[in-house]
């Protein structure tokens, strides 16, 4: 057995761990580059958890609070210029996965010479960056313990995950209290997003102990609080159950990587301009179909950790039972459960198909699938 394991060195979890932000980030740099998105932060009223710690430990703060939803690498350029120019010594993002995604390239490029896209795009990374610091306000992408981002090449159109190992956050703060006004929609898109990563490492080619024991437990957590999430947006519990599950299945996928569902995630949302998770939601119960043959035993063992099965139930009956369970969840999140009506059309299957054919994502998941496969996977989402 062979292990290589990266995951962020500190994690303050809890309701209210924000009020330790000031002090981390303190212990890293006096000049902070806060990194944002437009709006949420300040609509939903939790500004003054990030901006009071920060003030109170004595530290200057410059904002960036520009940030999209599916982000590009010109953001990360502008992010990284302003550092620059401010001479920030330690970087903060605070917001959902393309918040985080963007400080975490911005600081760990900070140093770099070339453009972010030629990064994208294969040079090698030979500087450090600054320190960063990750504050997650969605339960979806985990980027709080990762070490890679997801950016979208603004001359090709085309969304590519890039990962490097000194990008890992050097602190992640992660509080419930955070996600708490997050919208219905979101918070149905984001969790389907955290499934997704939970189901995807738990079957993953590079699935290993320390990522199977994360992913079944992140599993477990989302299947028995999502709905609820959901239903009752002011349930804390259901909430920093989610926010952890998240945190459990980023640093799962960290290791063991994604599957199919993201391999093809990538270019769909691009093309069609969909949010991550609502693809995720979608693609995850025909992958797992398509997966079924050489998973059957992983998703019985979900089924029966998540209590969806009794103790005693055969494989192939609990793993069918998993699959169904998937199934039905977008519906019952009131999520789209075709791509057909999102926009996809039988003629761009080919060039959806061969976008995410080299994708590392593809490489780990738990059945090899061809071209062909891919396409008729695809198809019967129309
Ligand atoms: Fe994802």
């Amino acid at each position: 057995m062979l292990f290589d394991i990266f995951t962020t060195p500190r994690i303050r979890f809890g309701p209210g761990s924000t009020y330790q932000l000031g002090e981390e980030v303190a212990a890293l740099g006096q000049k902070v580059l806060l990194v944002t998105g437009r709006q949420s932060l300040k609509q939903s009223g939790q500004m003054d958890r990030i901006t009071q710690p920060l003030a109170i430990s004595g530290l200057e703060t410059v904002w960036f609070e520009e940030v999209t939803p599916e982000p590009d690498t010109a953001t990360v350029d502008a992010v990284r210029q302003l550092a620059r120019d401010e001479g920030c010594t330690v970087v903060v993002g605070v917001g959902g996965g393309s918040v985080l995604d963007v400080a975490k390239a911005a600081a760990g490029l900070a140093h770099a010479e070339g453009e972010t896209r030629e990064y994208l795009n294969g040079r090698e990374l030979t500087t450090g960056g600054l320190p960063f610091v990750a504050v997650p306000t969605t339960a979806g992408s985990g980027s709080e313990v990762t070490q890679n981002v997801v950016l979208v090449d603004p001359v090709t159109g085309k969304k590519t995950s890039l990962r490097h190992d000194r990008w890992l956050p050097r602190v992640a703060v992660v509080d419930p209290i955070m996600t708490m006004s997050m919208p219905r929609a979101l918070t149905a898109q984001t969790g389907m997003d955290a499934l997704t990563h939970a189901v995807e490492a738990y079957t993953s080619r590079w699935a290993n102990a320390y990522t199977r024991s994360l992913a079944r437990e992140a599993v477990r957590l989302i299947i028995q609080n999502i709905y609820t999430a959901y239903t009752v947006p002011g349930r804390r519990e259901a909430r920093e159950n989610m926010l952890l599950a998240s945190m459990l299945a980023g640093m799962a996928l960290n290791v063991a990587r994604t599957g199919a569902v993201h391999a093809l995630a990538h270019p769909i949302g691009t093309r069609y301009r969909l949010g991550h998770g609502l693809v995720c939601g979608i693609l995850l119960p025909y992958v797992a179909e398509f997966n079924q043959g050489v998973a059957a035993g992983a998703y019985a063992e979900l089924a029966r950790h998540a209590g969806l099965v009794a103790a005693g139930t055969p494989d192939e009956e609990a793993a069918g039972r998993f699959v169904h369970y998937l199934g039905r969840l977008a519906a019952r999140l009131e999520l789209p459960t075709k791509l057909g009506p999102c926009g996809m059309n039988a003629q761009d299957i080919p060039e959806l198909v061969e976008a995410a054919m080299g994708s590392s994502s593809l490489a780990a998941n738990a059945r090899r699938a061809t071209r062909q496969d891919l396409a008729a996977l695809l198809e019967r989402t129309l």
